[in-house]
């Protein structure tokens, strides 16, 4: 997409919030002001800054306005009145200690179309309990069963994408971070179920980031359909699950046995919306930083032939056959650090968004009800006072842990991400079979980003891989 296009879309997309924002301007009085407002500019009446946001790097908006006004600034945009807050202790008062005093807020057209009940829609006693269940089958404990399969699903992804034709990394990635939610979410899942799933998935995930219109043939409008079929196919998933009568483990086990403190179970629409909302931030999340790891590795060679020595040598103490151990992912230091160096310098969720329930004071200034709230995750990680020489690939800095509250690439609080241990699982399995068993080539040369939301490298990174022979005790990858 052009940045023309973008913008368009964007504007487009965001037009019933800018047109249910005026009317509330234009209907309300704000009530007597006590402090003033942050400082920063509103830009054009209604467009707000929305076009200097999208027409350039978002990045190097925020850094703009962090660098004029400080670390909170309000700005206008989507149609919105925002308040941006780039320091840590701005972003723990929103997201953890005032955590109470801001709802989550997405479009509309969003939850609908991942499901209203989905988890991250809500606040309190519902999204306590679904919380938890959701956070007990992605703990350690429950997802270090799941290695098996994750390497059973890695293998066959690399197989595939061996032979040296051109590969676009970003959508093989997406296609097996799928594959791992699936494992998390239903453990086994029939075949026809799984392809189902994945075809209707996929078309849900094409259009929801574009335009909201009931026009048919628009990808919007596909993906309403999709959606509704997604629906179908989980009710059907759930009634063989509940005849079963197993208690499994999984993500779906956990749903289908909970009650309440007054004993109800949840419907089978709160079930479904909340495992599509599971895959829906399993999924780009953890693809775009897995495609991020493998650019920056083919970036330093140096680096690289490190973890392919950590790797290897991990490789070579296992028996033939021997799957990996919880103990060994636990023990992989070197590829662990420079998991959490991709997730900084990537920094894929650049901000999050919330929306102030209550007038709100912070630090003197006034971030009044119903305005958005953006924690600025990635300025934050980008802070030279943080992490010196932010733009410096170095996961040496992680032998040392970051200052507290500085590091958030699974946010902070009550939302904080339940799938980071679940992402970070199979971002290690993912490398050390890549590093062990293949080698790779990015296609041209590689400098741009693009948005899709989340930042990848231009064009999903195209590439070629190869499989190497490394019998074990031979080092194979070139
Ligand atoms: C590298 C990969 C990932 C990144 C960077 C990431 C990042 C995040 C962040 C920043 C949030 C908080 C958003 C906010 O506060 O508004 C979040 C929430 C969430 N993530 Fe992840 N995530 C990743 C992978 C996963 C995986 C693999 C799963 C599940 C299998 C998952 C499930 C969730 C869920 C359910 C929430 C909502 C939690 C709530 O609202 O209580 N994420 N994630």
């Amino acid at each position: 997409m052009d940045m023309g296009a973008g913008i368009l879309v964007y504007v487009l997309l965001f037009l019933p919030t800018l047109l249910s924002c005026i009317f509330l301007r234009t209907h309300k009085r704000r009530p007597q002001q006590r402090a003033k407002l942050p400082p920063g500019s509103m830009g054009w009446p209604y467009i707000g800054e929305t076009l200097q946001l999208y027409s350039q790097d978002p990045n190097v908006f925020f850094s703009a306005k962090q660098k004029r006004y400080g670390e909170i600034f309000k700005t206008h945009i989507l149609g919105c009145p925002c308040v941006m807050l780039a320091s840590p202790e701005a972003a723990r008062f929103v997201l953890v200690t005032q955590a109470h005093l801001f709802k989550p807020t997405y479009p509309k057209s969003k939850e609908q179309m991942i499901g209203p009940s989905a988890l991250f829609f809500h606040q309190g006693k519902y999204h306590t309990r679904l919380r938890k269940l959701v956070q007990g089958s992605l703990a350690p404990d429950s997802i270090r069963r799941l290695i098996p399969n994750i390497e059973a699903v890695t293998v066959s992804a690399l197989d595939s994408w061996a032979g040296g034709h051109v590969v676009n990394t970003f959508h093989e990635m997406k296609k097996f971070s799928f594959d791992v939610g699936i494992l998390a979410i239903f453990g086994s899942l029939d075949v026809n179920h799984k392809e189902e799933l994945k075809k209707n998935y996929f078309i849900v995930d094409k259009g929801y980031n574009s335009f909201p219109t009931n026009i048919p043939g628009t990808p919007y409008y596909s993906a309403v359909l999709a959606r509704k079929r997604l629906g179908q196919i989980l009710s059907e998933i759930i009634s063989e699950r509940k005849e079963m009568r197993v208690v499994e483990k999984d993500i779906l086990g956990c749903l289908l046995n909970s009650k309440d403190e007054e004993g109800n179970i949840l419907t089978d629409d709160q079930i479904a919306d909340n495992i599509i909302g599971v895959l829906f931030a399993a999924q780009d999340t953890t693809a775009s930083v897995l495609t991020w790891i493998l650019k920056y590795l083919h970036d330093d060679l140096k680096l690289l032939e490190a973890v392919k020595a950590e790797q290897n040598a991990i490789y070579m103490s296992n028996e033939e056959k021997q799957t990996l151990t919880w103990v060994q992912t636990r023990n992989m230091v070197l590829t662990h650090r420079v998991i959490l160096e991709s997730l900084r310098m990537a920094s894929i969720i650049s901000f999050t968004f919330r929306e102030a329930v209550a007038d709100v004071e912070y630090k003197g200034y006034l971030i009044p009800k119903g305005w958005k709230v953006m924690p600025l995750f990635r300025n934050i990680h980008h802070d030279a006072g943080f992490f010196p020489d932010p733009q410096k690939f170095d996961p040496s800095r992680f032998e040392v842990a970051p200052k507290s509250n500085t590091y958030m690439p699974f946010g902070n609080g009550v939302h904080a991400c339940p799938g980071n241990e679940l992402a970070k699982l199979e971002m290690l399995i993912l490398i050390h079979h890549l590093v062990t068993k293949f080698r790779w080539e990015v296609e041209g040369s590689q400098s741009g980003i693009q948005y899709g939301p989340f930042p990848v490298p231009q064009h999903g990174l195209p590439a070629r891989f190869w499989k190497v022979s490394n019998s074990r005790g031979q080092h194979g990858c070139a």
